[in-house]
């Protein structure tokens, strides 16, 4: 687990980055999955427009809010973004057909993860979002987390490729 502060958006935009960089295209066997956590305005969608467009993502990224899932296919890998916020019953998850999705060369973002936890794959790494006060934007937070055993590495490297690019800000 680890916690940094991304008050500046720019921040938040070399942290989209550096997870970017770190997923090796080479070698993405089974999907990876991203849970995003976060109350309503922390900036999982905002992360999830900047992490795309480190894979050429360019077009408006919307907020699937409302559509529950956008996806983007883009030089050779697939990208299914989700939010489950709307959903009253965790089974209603079942209807998308998410193990479907656990193919090679794709990964999965989810916000709200948390209202169909109990039928979705595990995830690689978590993101919890956190703002102290969401009105005057006066501090945010992002904490990680990979659960996987073979992942900690995976963690250090995001943290080390983060510090180094936010010394140059
Ligand atoms: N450092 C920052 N990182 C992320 N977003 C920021 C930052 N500073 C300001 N913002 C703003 O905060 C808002 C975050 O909204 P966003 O839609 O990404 O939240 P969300 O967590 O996806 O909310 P929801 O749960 O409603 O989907 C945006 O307007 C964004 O521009
Ligand atoms: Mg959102």
């Amino acid at each position: 687990m680890y916690t940094i502060k991304i008050s500046k958006l720019s921040e938040t935009i070399i942290l989209a980055k550096s997870i970017a960089k770190s997923i090796d295209k080479e070698k993405l066997l089974n999907s990876k999955v991203i849970y995003l956590y976060g109350d309503l305005g922390t900036g999982k969608t905002t992360f999830v427009r900047y992490f795309l467009q480190n894979f050429g993502v360019s077009d408006n990224v919307k907020s699937p809010s409302f559509s529950i899932m956008e996806q983007y296919h883009i030089n050779g890998l697939q990208f299914y973004h989700f939010d489950f916020y709307r959903f009253d019953y965790q089974s209603e998850v079942l209807s998308i057909g998410l193990e479907e999705l656990d193919n090679k060369n794709t990964i999965i973002l989810i916000e709200w993860p948390e209202k169909a936890m109990e039928f979705l794959p595990k995830p690689d790494l978590e993101i919890f979002l956190s703002c102290s006060d969401i009105e005057n934007n006066v501090e945010r937070y992002a904490t990680l987390s990979t659960q996987k055993n073979k992942e900690g590495k995976w963690l250090t490297n995001i943290i080390n490729s983060y510090e180094k690019m936010s010394d140059h800000i």
